[in-house]
């Protein structure tokens, strides 16, 4: 019996030691030694398996980490040098733990497939390493608010990969380092966007060397150094430059003549340097919006009469900059005018703000200058605004010295996000109520602005957009994010905007540590973009103390084990352990070598577990779920066909309908760009886009699946084919929820995505009506989020295609939008873009006449749209159609625009823009026979027939 029982135990342990040797990850040793040093209860960092197992902030791919996510994770103690051995780390995102201390490990520059580095908020101190020049796949660096001192390594300048580069707000002293052919320098970062330096304690001159006609950075950020010297002229080359702060230097010399030049400047901050010579002629800086050259010491002059011709000035301020004479009163007609701070000058004569200045002007500044008079009047209103002459003659007369204009008034308006129409919540003492009346534990901190091109802090319009897209930013990523609060906006001593902000949860009180890290790399990383009049940002998180408490994992495979069966074995087992090993390894070159040959490898769609890294939810179907599901792809169930191949339609085990698009033999992509596809569909997700469930790649089968959308495309409607009635208020609906999806792929989706098929055949109407945007066979996405254009061969739909687009090659947003017009004319007159040779367009600009009613359009506008009932706000329809349709791109609106002009024309027609389609218009008749399906339309499926360009119609 004996031997039987040994033999049987044997057995066991013997698979037990095989299992537990694939289950063990060679990467997780270093992450517990990286774990060990800091002092921290990342509950989930127990098993001996970090992919397979879900640690917390563990990111993986083939069974490698490739990412470690723990912002906010209020990690105290060291970075272990031994994260080298995270070899294939691609991501590394630490920011915002203060406790994090200690100095950057060397060791670092051994993660060569390193492409984000995040340190944003920590506590690091010592030297930058040298070997963090290694990092040669680094495109995203972000060192900025820890205590970092020394040089800048000049091994910087070999990461020529790197799109952003943040160092500011440390204790960097030593020269900005420029390459002699033998040592790098940041000169050779010519694809860099991003130079951010300031609050350092660089000093010395500014090198010429430093800049270059084929650089493309954006944003110059020295500020709070102690540079010297003079501004170098090689500055006005780099053309791409939109925000130039070199303020709170000890720059000296003449500001040089060829800044004039940098006509896309935005924002210029010159103040509190040492500055002479001539005040400098910026009249070819046409784009300025705020602009600070106080505290120099320019030769005295009058006020240059630039100063009134930019047409998108809000911020004017010259303090202590020897001017005289009299404020031309021409400077306060500037429409968008908000700020002129001119004090300590010798500014005489008299102050005039004439008649027509604008309506957000809230500040003039003049202390202490020589102004004799203010004439005052009626219109002026100067109750609204802050007026200070106190220190000019015009003051020191008894008859005025009670005047408001000669006190000091401190503006204290400020902004706070109101509660949602509800009563705030009264809580516990540490909770907070959230503007949705919850109480909660919100995540906390501040963002900082470093350069905002307004200064109108009270005007709570600019908020509302910076808050939509937070939200937006977070449900993009699927944050259980429930609102999120802004307030106390302060400008603070080195002129940047501080806002504290509130991110609340959703469904629960307090946020779980994913969420926390999550939230935290939207912030540190820069996904969230803030509408561009916030200009460039960071943000720094306070410690969150309330995570939720998550179940503990159970210790299911701890090398205890390995141990532990292996001391209990024999000789037999660790040669069978050795066995294992073997049998391990060659599993992995077998792998590696499938890997070579199937882009889909590393998803490993036999688990749906984790392994799929890019996908948000899209799921990988095997060719026999899907055959299931169509009942053997029978003809009953195909819905369409095209050149493509066919559509089915099919139903999954959980009753949820799909339509199967799979693509013939012939008309397949390659496996790459299929899979290119699927994962830009997986990043949108949004109900007025339609959304991708899954797809399979198996078998030599190229499958998409798509929710099912049932009633069928707009074109079936508009054409009577599907039996719904498309009243004016149902188009207007159409119209918004196809402008709000496309808006979505254009200014949210990140990088955004230009369509480039928009017509009514590809916008498709759900069981409500909503509209959803379709087919993504054509799309283009913008993966350089900073270019203007992408130039591609010409592809689209005759009658939809943007001239511009078909002349220049050149895809931007706006071709979408021109198409947008086409459909929204087709909304209007139910017609084919091109009828009888003749473009829609052409003929709407030829009848139109805005002096009539209708604007002389009844010939031309659908018949069924209920003419004789009150059409309100046509007319406005139709307008902006046609500046959708302008010829020149820069004439079109944004997505974004549209959408709020087809908004402002419901509310027009009387209709809530935000209820639900179906609820507000009267029940509509859905056809009863199949026709009425999405994806039976041809035109669906000219992708990849090699569809020959459009020809235009000449107009
Ligand atoms: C300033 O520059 C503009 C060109 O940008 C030029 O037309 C103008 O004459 C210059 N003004 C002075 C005073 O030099
Ligand atoms: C204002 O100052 C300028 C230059 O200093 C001088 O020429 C002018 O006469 C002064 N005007 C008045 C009204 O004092
Ligand atoms: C507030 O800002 C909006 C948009 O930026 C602007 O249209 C409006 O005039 C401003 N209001 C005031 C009082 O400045």
């Amino acid at each position: 019996m004996g031997l039987k029982v040994q033999i049987f135990l044997l057995v066991i342990s013997i698979r037990s030691v095989v299992t537990r040797v694939e289950a063990y990850n060679q990467d997780f040793a270093p992450l517990k030694s990286l774990l060990d040093d800091w002092n921290s209860t990342l509950s989930s960092w127990i098993s001996s398996n970090p992919c397979a197992d879900n640690w917390e902030g563990i990111g993986c791919t083939n069974s490698r980490v490739t990412s470690i996510k723990l912002s906010s994770m209020n990690l105290v103690g060291e970075l272990s040098g031994d994260i080298q051995s995270l070899s294939e780390l691609q991501t590394l995102d630490l920011s915002y733990n203060k406790g994090l201390t200690g100095s950057l490990p060397s060791s670092i520059g051994n993660l060569k497939e390193l492409s984000t580095l995040i340190l944003v908020g920590c506590s690091f101190t010592g030297l930058i390493p040298e070997s963090i020049g290694s990092l040669r796949q680094l495109v995203f660096l972000s060192l900025n608010s820890n205590s970092f001192s020394g040089p800048i390594p000049p091994s910087i300048g070999n990461l020529t990969n790197l799109y952003w580069l943040d160092l500011a707000d440390n204790k960097l002293s030593g020269t900005i380092p420029v390459s002699d052919g033998i040592t790098p320098g940041l000169d050779m970062l010519v694809r860099t966007k991003h130079f951010h330096f300031g609050k350092n304690q660089l000093s010395g001159e500014i090198p010429p060397q430093l800049f270059s006609s084929n650089m493309v950075l954006i944003h110059l950020l020295l500020d709070s150094n102690q540079l010297t010297g003079s501004i170098p002229s090689s500055l006005g080359h780099v053309q791409t430059l939109e925000v130039v702060r070199l303020d709170r230097n000890s720059l000296g010399g003449p500001v040089p003549s060829n800044f004039n030049n940098l006509s896309q400047v935005k924002e210029l901050f010159l103040s509190n340097n040492k500055l002479t010579g001539p005040l400098p002629n910026l009249t070819g800086m046409y784009s300025l919006s705020y602009v600070d050259m106080s505290n120099n010491s320019f030769d005295a002059s009058s006020l240059p009469p630039w100063v009134s011709s930019f047409p998108s000035l809000t911020t004017l301020k010259m303090e202590r900059t020897s001017l005289q004479g009299e404020i031309p009163v021409e400077l306060f007609s500037l429409s968008g005018l908000q700020t002129v701070i001119l004090r300590n000058n010798q500014l005489n004569g008299t102050l005039d703000i004439g008649s027509s200045h604008s309506n957000q002007l809230q500040l003039i500044d003049l202390q202490y200058n020589l102004i004799t008079e203010f004439t005052r009047r009626a219109e002026n209103n100067i109750e609204t605004k802050t007026i200070i002459l106190l220190g000019n003659p015009i003051c020191e007369e008894t008859k005025t010295t009670t005047e408001k204009y000669c006190t000091i008034q401190q503006s204290n308006i400020s902004y706070s996000t109101p509660p949602h129409n509800c009563k705030p919540a009264s809580c516990s003492s540490d909770q907070i109520s959230s503007p949705s009346c919850k109480c909660a534990y919100p995540y906390t901190g501040t963002l900082y602005f470093r350069a905002p091109s307004f200064s109108n802090l009270g005007n709570s319009s600019v908020y509302i957009p910076l808050q939509e897209k937070l939200m937006l930013s977070f449900n993009l990523h699927e944050l259980l994010v429930d609102s999120v609060s802004l307030s106390n906006a302060t400008k603070n001593l080195e002129d940047y905007l501080l806002l504290s902000l509130e991110v609340f949860p959703s469904g629960q009180e307090h946020f779980n540590r994913t969420g926390i890290s999550w939230i935290g790399f939207v912030l540190s990383n820069q996904t969230f973009k803030p509408p561009p009049n916030f200009g460039p940002f960071f943000f720094i998180a306070a410690e969150y103390s309330h995570f939720a408490e998550v179940s503990k994992q159970t210790n299911k495979s701890s090398i205890g084990i390995i141990i532990g069966a292996a001391v209990g074995g024999s000789v037999l087992v660790l040669l069978l352990l050795f066995a294992g090993v073997y049998a391990f390894k060659q599993k992995k070159r077998a792998e590696r070598v499938t890997k070579r040959n199937d882009p889909f490898a590393s998803w490993d769609c036999s688990k749906h577990s984790g392994g799929i890294p890019q996908l948000d939810k899209a799921r990988c179907f095997s060719f026999e779920e899907l055959k299931k599901c169509t009942n053997n792809f029978s003809e009953k169930n195909a819905i369409g066909s095209g050149g493509y191949g066919k559509v089915y339609r099919g139903t999954l085990p959980t009753g949820q309908l799909i339509a199967i698009k799979r693509s013939q033999e012939g008309s397949r992509q390659g496996g790459n760009e299929f899979k290119a596809e699927i994962e830009m569909l997986s990043r949108v997700h949004h109900k007025n886009v339609v959304s991708l469930v899954g797809f399979c790649f198996d078998k030599s089968e190229q499958m998409l699946v798509y929710e099912y959308v049932p009633n069928g495309s707009l074109k079936e409607s508009l054409s009577g084919k599907s039996g719904i009635k498309l009243d004016w208020m149902r188009r207007l609906r159409v119209a918004l929820g196809a402008a709000r999806g496309l808006a979505y792929l254009h200014e949210l989706v990140n990088p955004p995505i230009i369509h480039r098929d928009i017509k009514s055949n590809n916008i498709l109407l759900d069981s409500h009506l909503n509209a959803k945007v379709a087919d993504f066979g054509l799309s283009k996405v913008m993966s350089d989020a900073d270019a203007s254009h992408i130039s591609t061969q010409v592809k689209g739909t005759m009658g939809y295609l943007d001239p511009e687009y078909y002349m220049t090659q050149q895809l931007t947003e706006k071709s979408d939008v021109y198409s947008f017009g086409v459909l929204i004319l087709e909304l209007v007159t139910a017609r084919k873009p091109i009828e009888k040779g003749v473009h829609v367009v052409r003929e709407i600009r030829q009848t139109m006449d805005k002096n009539k009613e209708l604007y002389n359009l009844q010939g031309i506008i659908d018949p069924n749209f209920g003419l004789g009932i009150t059409l309100k706000g046509v007319e406005k329809f139709v307008e902006l159609a046609m500046r959708c349709v302008e010829e020149s791109r820069a004439d079109r609106p944004t997505m974004s625009e549209v959408v709020k002009e087809i908004e402002s024309i419901m509310v027009l027609a009387g209709l809530n823009p935000n209820a639900d389609s179906a609820s507000t218009s009267a029940s509509y008749e859905v056809a009863s026979t199949g026709s009425g399906h999405p994806y039976s339309n041809e035109s669906l499926f000219s992708r990849s027939e090699g569809f020959p360009p459009a020809k235009l119609d000449p107009q």
